[in-house]
């Protein structure tokens, strides 16, 4: 082959590749068009049609989530933190089926200690457990369960202490919920298989298995059982954060259970927020291949047109609750442009619940001065960042939260 026709060929992967970039949302169908039929103008339909792609993501991508457990859950015991505005309490949450249990998890409860009490809470997965949220010797430090996933650096105290900034949210006045992500279930394709296959029969649902996310959201929603119990949160929005692929746990879980009130998928990509037909950097044979126990197996043989539902659907099932979308502009990979076409693909479901967003949302960058965007439902922050989490990042929550009245 000649180089000329190297160059040529180049050219023509590299406009099919870009091409649907600036089309952006034009590729993406409205959330409120179904398979058939007519679509959707009023509120009741979409109720219906929210079920229907509530079960599409599930038989086609993450897998059914198993069915709720029973949760139970007892307080350990609670203490202030020196040096911090805060108090931390530990729970045990305990999920049974039957008389089996089926997992033990440690919550880790942060709450400000202010005069008014706290209006909301976010929960987050922790990657190796909650002592590393925080460098003080005071938080109860348990082994992780899988520790080929938690290398000795990785289970020191406040390991992740910069990452987690947790003194931001605190002062600000928001409660704090984490627990270690392994005891729900193990990120590593091996061992997640037996944790899976440990569960009774009974509990999955006939069809598509789940992968890691969809067994992380089924944790998520059993924490957030548990949590009703707590007479503290009855008061209280609870919302959901997640970094990554934590992130696309977070918002699968929003999107499948109306109880949590506001999420924030923080650089997610692909299977997050970023639409698979708009071609993220991260393909879904790339995801599949190297990630082969997020999902339900069946995926790895699918192509992205095949399937019936994208990711801006998924957005839209959040709908109407408070949306926040983090992304860092050097995070290439999780696609920051993608997630915000995405993003305003799914804006025809807020519009149909009566917000309003005149042109289109921009994303807001920390240094503009534009409230403004953070009064409307739905906002994409972009700062100067790559793949992590930092203080910043909870600067731009707490004044979304703000401007939801949430907080
Ligand atoms: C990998 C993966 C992403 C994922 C990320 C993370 O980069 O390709 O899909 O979001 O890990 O979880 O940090």
């Amino acid at each position: 082959v000649s180089f000329s026709r190297l160059i040529l060929i180049a050219l023509i992967l590299w406009l099919g590749w870009m091409g649907p970039l600036p089309l952006f949302a034009e590729t993406l169908n409205s959330p409120l068009q179904p398979i058939s039929g007519p679509p959707i103008a009023a509120l009741a339909d979409w109720e219906q049609q929210r079920s229907v792609l509530q079960n599409q993501f599930q038989a086609e991508i993450y897998g059914w989530l198993p069915q709720q457990p029973r949760v139970t859950g007892h307080f350990l015991h609670s203490a202030q933190l020196s040096g911090f505005p805060a108090r931390f309490e530990e729970h045990v949450v305990l999920f049974w089926w039957g008389k089996s249990l089926l997992r033990r998890i440690h919550l880790l409860i942060l709450a400000p200690i202010q005069a008014t009490p706290s209006k909301a809470a976010v929960m987050f997965l922790n990657k190796c457990g909650n002592h590393t949220l925080l460098k003080t010797s005071e938080l109860p430090r348990y082994l992780p369960l899988y520790q080929n996933l938690c290398p000795a650096e990785m289970r020191e105290r406040g390991w992740q202490s910069d990452y987690w900034s947790i003194a931001q949210p605190l002062l600000a006045g928001l409660t704090l919920i984490s627990l270690h992500e392994s005891e729900i279930a193990p990120d590593d394709p091996v061992n997640f298989a037996e944790s899976l296959s440990a569960l009774p029969e009974q509990i999955f649902k006939p069809g598509s298995r789940p992968g890691l996310i969809a067994a992380w959201a089924w944790g998520l929603r059993g924490v957030r059982d548990y949590l009703e119990t707590l007479p503290e949160f009855q008061d209280k929005k609870i919302g959901l954060f997640g970094h990554s692929r934590r992130g696309k746990a977070a918002l699968l879980a929003t999107a499948l259970d109306p109880r949590f009130d506001f999420v924030i998928p923080h650089q997610t990509g692909t299977l997050g927020a970023a639409a698979l037909r708009l071609h993220p950097a991260e393909s879904l044979a790339s995801i599949t291949t190297f990630f082969p126990h997020w999902f339900t197996p069946a995926l790895a043989q699918r192509w992205p047109e095949s399937l019936s539902i994208d990711q801006h659907e998924l957005l839209a099932l959040v709908a109407p609750r408070p949306l926040l979308i983090d992304e860092g502009q050097k995070d290439f990979w999780a696609s920051p442009a993608l997630s915000l076409a995405t993003l305003n693909a799914a804006l025809p479901v807020y519009r149909l619940y009566g917000f309003n967003f005149a042109q289109g949302l921009q994303s807001w960058l920390p240094e503009q001065p534009s409230q403004t965007l953070f009064e409307q439902r739905v906002a994409h922050v972009l700062t100067a960042d790559a793949h992590t989490m930092n203080r910043g990042y909870w600067q731009a929550i707490v004044a979304f939260l703000r401007a939801q009245k949430i907080l």
